[in-house]
């Protein structure tokens, strides 16, 4: 652990190691939880709104869990939270597509995570099969759901790429609970 300094976790604390330990802190456990979210806070990421069509209309969610995993085939991942309510309907749908949020885009974020239908500020258009595609992102990609993998308390959701466009600007970044932007 050179250049990297382990976190232990006891009760809701996160204690910073000494740059001598070699050997990592316990798995974190259950009551830990809070302790190991606010570890996993220190990975940066980009933020994402993932919609799709469901049997009510179309909905989103802010999501940061969003990667790529494939070039060839273009292949991305993100993962709902089995306790969400909108699981299902992402479950269900044969596509879904994938915002990058762009720095002035923290209202849609806040929209999105509160609901699963805040698209009144969001200029968006719907695909002829219902897809919603919001406009003026920093990248949209359009996806077909392929596979679905069981991972705990989250479903990973694969899709294949089938559009990739990507705007300019500068990304709305989320970083130990909070949004940031680039420096
Ligand atoms: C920055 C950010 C990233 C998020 N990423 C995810 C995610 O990857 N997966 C997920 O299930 N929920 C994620 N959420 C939570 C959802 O946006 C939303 O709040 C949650 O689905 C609400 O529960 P509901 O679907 O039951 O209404 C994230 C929230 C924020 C603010």
């Amino acid at each position: 652990m050179d250049l990297c300094r382990a976190a232990r976790m006891t009760g809701s604390a996160v204690i910073d190691e000494t740059r001598d330990r070699r050997e990592p802190a316990a798995p974190p456990s259950a009551g830990d939880s809070r302790a190991y979210r606010d570890v996993l806070g220190r990975f940066a990421t980009g933020v994402t709104v993932v919609t799709c069509a469901a049997p009510g209309g179309p909905i989103g969610m802010t999501v940061n869990s969003f990667t790529s995993l494939s070039l060839d085939p273009p292949l991305v991942m993100w993962s709902p939270a089995k306790s969400s309510h909108r699981h299902a309907h992402y479950s269900a749908a044969p596509r879904f597509a994938v915002h990058v949020l762009h720095a002035g885009q923290q209202a849609v974020a806040d929209g999105f995570m509160r609901s699963a239908e805040a698209f009144h500020d969001v200029a968006w258009t719907a695909a002829p099969d219902g897809l919603p595609l919001m406009e003026n992102c920093l990248a949209r990609f359009v996806c077909q759901r392929v596979a679905e993998h069981d991972a705990g308390d989250h479903t990973i959701m694969i899709g294949r790429v089938t559009a990739a466009e990507g705007g300019e600007g500068e990304p709305l970044l989320y970083f130990r609970g909070r949004y940031t932007a680039v420096a």
